[in-house]
């Protein structure tokens, strides 16, 4: 009974004093807001939730305390707090959420880094009581992303985030974008791993890091995509998918390294046809490198250093060939036409042109035209056909024949011509003589002397 009794006052005293003990109490232990965590890190885009609870004396003045508006804020406005539910910055993204009296969360969707904040949880009564939870909870809102730290023989890979050590944060990796066991902060790996690796934080899973991998899908291209002419500008563009940014470089066939220009192109101003050849690039960053296919850069241009040459060389005898050679430079290579100056029609085609059995009249100005599809151009050769030694002795032959021929048909005019005259001598000196006689009779013997000497003197001759 007694043991009864004791405890019966025990409790109605305890009552008692609690009654008696609430104005004294009121606005220190009674009234409390307790949060679940004071500080929280999530990732930019994510959702969080903030819980707390909070009391108040059930009895304030003698009468029954009602709780009449709870809300969360971050900033106030002349010492006013400002409802997150007002505040524009929020506008659509928070929600309430009292389960029971006591008990509320506020949620707080995609997250911004502005929303970094202090969130403090606020009640007032109808009794005219306000409270507030201070300190709140610190909220930080982070952008994820993993640095890679590489050393010679390893690269280490580090979740990054603007969360404080306070924030105690815990790690969740993926690999290839499946989950790894390790939930450290960081993470070693090979160098030269072909794998991409993203980081997340617990409990934000779906909100992960950029993954990070070493350069893929490398790949050259050539503006223009078509024929190169010599002359032109082209451009070479280098491209991969990396993260980090890969640095390139560019090479030209055996590994000989191009002064780098802008990184991810190479950049021919006037291209040359000495520049053409194979070029690849390699795109590097911390988690490795890579090198592209070779690309084949065949520079066009049109027949130059043209020229043209006899064979055999010196001089160009009558009935012997000779062949004209026309070479040159070209991209594509050229095709030939010689044509002699002043005719219209071609002679030839091809590199070599041959004459045979040259004549006089093969003597003149040739030229040759090599022509390819970015152009044409054409050189011009002299040709002299001089008369041959063999030639030569056939007349010398003809010529002696003709004049042994000639030599009786001479002496035989000759004899006719003696004969001739001797016929004629009687009666022409006759007449002359008796003209003589009549005009001038002083020289009549001294002229018939001489006119009978005449064809003895022409006979000796002969
Ligand atoms: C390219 O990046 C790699 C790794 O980040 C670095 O080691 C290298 O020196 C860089 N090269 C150039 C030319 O910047
Ligand atoms: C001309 O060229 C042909 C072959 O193209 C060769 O057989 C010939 O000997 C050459 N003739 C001369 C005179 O060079
Ligand atoms: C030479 O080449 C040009 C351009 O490729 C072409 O038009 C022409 O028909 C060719 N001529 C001969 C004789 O092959
Ligand atoms: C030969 O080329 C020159 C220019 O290189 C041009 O002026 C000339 O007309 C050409 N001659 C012929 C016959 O094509």
């Amino acid at each position: 009974m007694r043991g009864a009794a004791m405890s019966l006052t025990a409790a109605s005293s305890g009552f008692v004093v609690l009654l008696l003990t609430v104005p004294v109490i009121q606005g220190q232990r009674d009234w409390r807001v307790f949060y679940s965590r004071t500080h929280i890190c999530a990732s930019k885009g994510s959702t969080v939730e903030i819980h707390c609870s909070y009391r108040y004396p059930s009895i304030t003045n003698g009468y029954y305390t009602k709780v009449e508006e709870t809300f969360w804020f971050t900033k106030s406005i002349n010492d006013a707090p400002l409802d997150l539910r007002t505040d524009s910055d929020y506008r659509g993204r928070v929600e309430y959420n009292c389960r029971t009296w006591i008990i509320c969360t506020l949620t707080i969707r995609d997250l911004r880094e502005s929303d970094s904040a202090e969130y403090k949880f606020r009640f007032t009564t109808n009794q005219g009581g306000k409270y507030t939870g201070e300190p709140g909870v610190t909220l930080s809102v982070t952008d994820l992303q993993v640095l890679v730290e590489r050393s010679s023989t390893q690269t280490e890979l580090k979740c990054h985030s603007s969360c404080k050590a306070a924030d105690r944060p815990s790690y969740v990796w993926y690999k290839n974008g499946l989950k790894m066991k390790e939930e450290t902060f960081s993470l070693r790996v090979s160098a030269n791993d072909d794998n991409s690796y993203s980081c997340a934080l617990k409990g934000h899973e779906d909100h992960r890091s950029p993954p990070v991998y070493a350069p893929k899908l490398l790949t050259v291209s050539v503006s223009p995509s078509g024929e190169i002419v010599e002359g032109s500008s082209v451009t070479l563009t280098c491209s991969s998918d990396a993260n980090p940014a890969a640095n390139y470089t560019w090479y030209k066939e055996n590994d000989r390294k191009l002064p780098s220009q802008q990184p991810q192109l190479f950049f021919f101003s006037s291209i040359q046809p000495s520049e053409s050849g194979e070029y690849y690039c390699t795109a590097e960053n911390e988690m490795g490198r890579r090198t592209s296919a070779h690309v084949f850069i065949d520079v066009k241009y049109a027949p130059k250093l043209l020229s043209v040459s006899v064979s055999p060389s010196g001089e160009i005898v009558e009935g012997s060939s000779v062949n004209l050679t026309c070479s040159s430079d070209a991209n594509p290579a050229a095709n030939y036409t010689w044509y002699k100056e002043n005719e219209d029609s071609p002679k030839a085609s091809g590199q070599i042109f041959t004459i045979t059995d040259l004549r006089p009249e093969h003597s003149g100005n040739y030229y040759c035209e090599a022509q390819n599809t970015r152009g044409r151009r054409n050189s011009t050769l002299n040709l002299t056909v001089v008369a041959g030694k063999s030639v030569l002795m056939i007349n010398i032959i003809r010529l002696t024949l003709v004049v042994l021929m000639l030599i009786p048909l001479v002496v035989l005019s000759l004899w006719t011509r003696k004969k001739k005259t001797l016929s004629l001598n009687s009666e022409p000196n006759e007449a002359v003589k008796m003209m003589e006689v009549d005009s001038c009779p002083g020289y009549e013997n001294s002229t018939t002397a001489a006119q009978t000497q005449e064809p003895e003197e022409q006979e000796d001759l002969v």
